[in-house]
């Protein structure tokens, strides 16, 4: 009998086990327990792509509408704000009608007057709307979570949402503001000086998660599904991940579909399913990185790949032939980009895993 892949390998999905990630959870849901005002309310991850910012917003999302929260979902582009309307009203509109189901009465009133009040009355401008959606849904208690993806500088409709957000931070509204973007997104948008509000916000980098996390999390959602895995499988799988969020997802989902009718997943399974998901990885993650970075940044990685492990500084600079100053500036900006991280002294090493191979086969 074959049995269903529990592996998600597309963008945004929510994995049935998301991997190291569950103090960062925790802390974001303890502050919606919290009072207005808790720090971790006003929240952006950071991470390269892959990294699995969607699905922690869409995870957050829905723990928090299992504590009686209504969450709306938007993407930064334009039309966010309308679409924060759109889906505060239709958010709070299924949640009363699942009151309803359980007969809370007092609570599918709400849904009616909710409905008359917001969508009703003259509108006035964001954040007057904002306000009535507020003061009905914390008038009965019902917290409003916004999350926006993709954060980015380029939009004038974020300078609106950061500053109505402030004003009921302040008027100590029930609601929080969880947002996400790749770091030179973010970076751009907190030195908006129209926005200092969010440069408060507490900032997660997603950096790759600890090994033991990884094979703990593969481990289960294998056998959640009904099959096993031995210790040698487990650990080449694991070690094939490097941490990568992407790539635990890749690995489990070609790894699995080897023999999917066997009850076991073995180590020949594994060697298999890592080469499918290496070629998915180029396919996915390493061309869409690369096509968004500078030709220079790109110069400064294919002389970083010339190296078995970590890189020095020093020899950076003497391939480029470029000053120290100049190649410390793509340093800065490729750390800042997740895509590289400091080894310790003047070493580099990559973040995404199989990306050195990549860049040696030419990455095109
Ligand atoms: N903690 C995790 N453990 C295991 N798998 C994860 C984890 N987080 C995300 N994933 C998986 O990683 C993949 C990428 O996740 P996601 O789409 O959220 O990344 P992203 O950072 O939003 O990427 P992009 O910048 O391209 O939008 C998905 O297949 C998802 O299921
Ligand atoms: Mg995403």
């Amino acid at each position: 009998m074959s049995r269903i892949n529990p592996f998600t390998p597309s963008f945004g999905s929510v994995p049935p086990l998301m991997a190291g990630r569950e103090q960062l959870i925790e802390s974001i849901l303890n502050g919606l327990d919290n009072a207005p005002g808790d720090p971790n309310r006003t929240t952006i991850f950071i991470g390269a792509r892959g990294t699995g910012k969607t699905a922690l917003l869409s995870k957050i999302a829905d723990e928090a509408e299992s504590r009686g929260w209504v969450s709306a979902n938007v993407t930064a582009v334009s039309g966010m704000l309308e679409d924060v309307i759109q889906r505060s009203v239709e958010s709070a509109k299924e949640f009363a009608e699942k009151q309803n189901v359980n007969r809370i009465t007092s609570l599918s009133a709400f849904g009616f007057s909710f409905t008359r009040k917001v969508t009703d009355e003259p509108k006035g401008n964001w954040r007057t709307q904002m306000n009535r959606i507020l003061d009905e849904l914390n008038a009965q208690g019902i917290g409003l979570l916004i999350t926006v993806d993709e954060v980015g500088a380029d939009t004038d409709e974020m300078r609106v949402l950061a500053a109505a957000f402030q004003h009921f931070v302040r008027e100590r509204r029930n609601t929080a503001l969880i947002m996400a973007g790749l770091p030179q997104q973010v970076s751009a948008l907190l030195s908006d000086k129209k926005i200092s509000f969010l440069r408060k916000a507490f900032q997660h980098y997603l950096d790759p998660i600890p090994l033991y996390e990884v094979r703990d999390a593969m481990r289960r959602t294998v056998e959640l599904s009904g099959r096993k895995i031995g210790k040698q499988a487990l650990d080449a799988a694991t070690n094939a991940t490097g941490g990568f969020p992407f790539l635990i997802q890749l690995t489990g989902y070609h790894v699995w579909r080897q023999h999917a009718e066997r009850a076991e997943i073995s180590p020949g399974d594994v060697t298999a399913g890592v080469e499918y998901a290496r070629a998915d990885m180029e396919k996915m993650i390493f061309r869409r990185t690369l096509d968004e970075l500078s030709d220079g940044d790109r110069a400064f990685l294919d002389a970083m790949s010339v190296d078995e492990k970590e890189s020095r500084l020093s020899d950076i600079k003497d391939r480029l032939g470029v000053s120290s100053n100049y190649a410390n500036q793509y340093r800065i900006r490729l750390i800042e980009q997740g895509i590289i991280g400091s080894r310790g002294r003047g070493k580099l090493g990559f973040e995404i895993p199989m990306l050195r191979d990549y860049l040696r086969s030419g990455g095109e």
